[in-house]
């Protein structure tokens, strides 16, 4: 089943909460992006406003961040609560694994634009999905890299031939003109943010990228 996850970074921060009881029966749940202005150069939110944020939605947490196993450890996410660590980021894989198991919340790793598939491609089988990022991490409204469909091919060409249960996801500059083709090629989550939250209505926006991939 496809899932749609509205990127937060994207709404009206100064109607948080009224923006998720909005949209939430709507979707899967929300994408929280976790920045420092050091692994990427901008900056977002903290833990305190990710578990709040967490407490009253279901929340997929893409983490851009240096040290992510300490930021991780003060999260209070429900379990089946989906995290992104980046692969390009200082991790301990095994200790991740052991963490996010412990805590009962799905693993996911996210993989940056100029990273090579083959860097992923050993962990797979104990992943929950792989972060396709389709920009360069740090933005929302930035324009989708064409590159990625070469980069999902990879993914699912592999998912076919060795079988796995991990899903596909994707970040960035995605709308309902090119979800149809991501659809296409077998990506089952998407965080998205302009494409919903810059548009004139954004439960029309969500309504509209589902009526594309159905
Ligand atoms: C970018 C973030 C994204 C961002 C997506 O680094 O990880 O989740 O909010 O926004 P759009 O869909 O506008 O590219
Ligand atoms: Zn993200």
């Amino acid at each position: 089943m496809i899932s749609i996850y509205p990127s937060l970074m994207a709404a009206d921060q100064l109607n948080l909460e009224k923006e998720i009881h909005l949209l939430e029966s709507h979707c899967s749940g929300f994408h929280l992006d976790v920045m420092d202005n050091h692994f990427v150069p901008n900056i977002t939110w903290g833990a305190s406003t990710v578990n709040a944020i967490a407490a009253i939605s279901t929340v997929w947490v893409h983490l851009m961040i240096d040290n992510p196993m300490h930021f991780y450890e003060q999260l209070k996410l429900k379990p089946d609560s989906l995290v992104s660590f980046h692969i390009e980021s200082e991790i301990d894989f095994f200790d991740v694994v052991k963490k996010i198991k412990e805590k009962k919340h799905r693993l996911s790793i996210a993989i940056s634009p100029k990273t090579p598939i083959s860097r992923i491609v050993s962990f797979l089988d104990i992943l929950d999905q792989v972060l396709v990022m389709s920009v360069e991490p740090g933005f929302s409204g930035q324009s989708f890299l064409t590159s990625t469909f070469e980069r999902l091919a990879e993914l699912v060409e592999h998912r076919q031939s060795h079988g796995g249960n991990w899903r596909i996801g994707i970040d960035g500059g995605v709308n309902a003109i090119n979800i149809a083709m991501l659809a296409a090629h077998d990506v089952d989550d998407y965080a998205i943010g302009d494409g919903i939250f810059q548009q004139h209505n954004v439960a029309v926006a969500l309504q509209q990228l589902y009526e594309e991939i159905k």
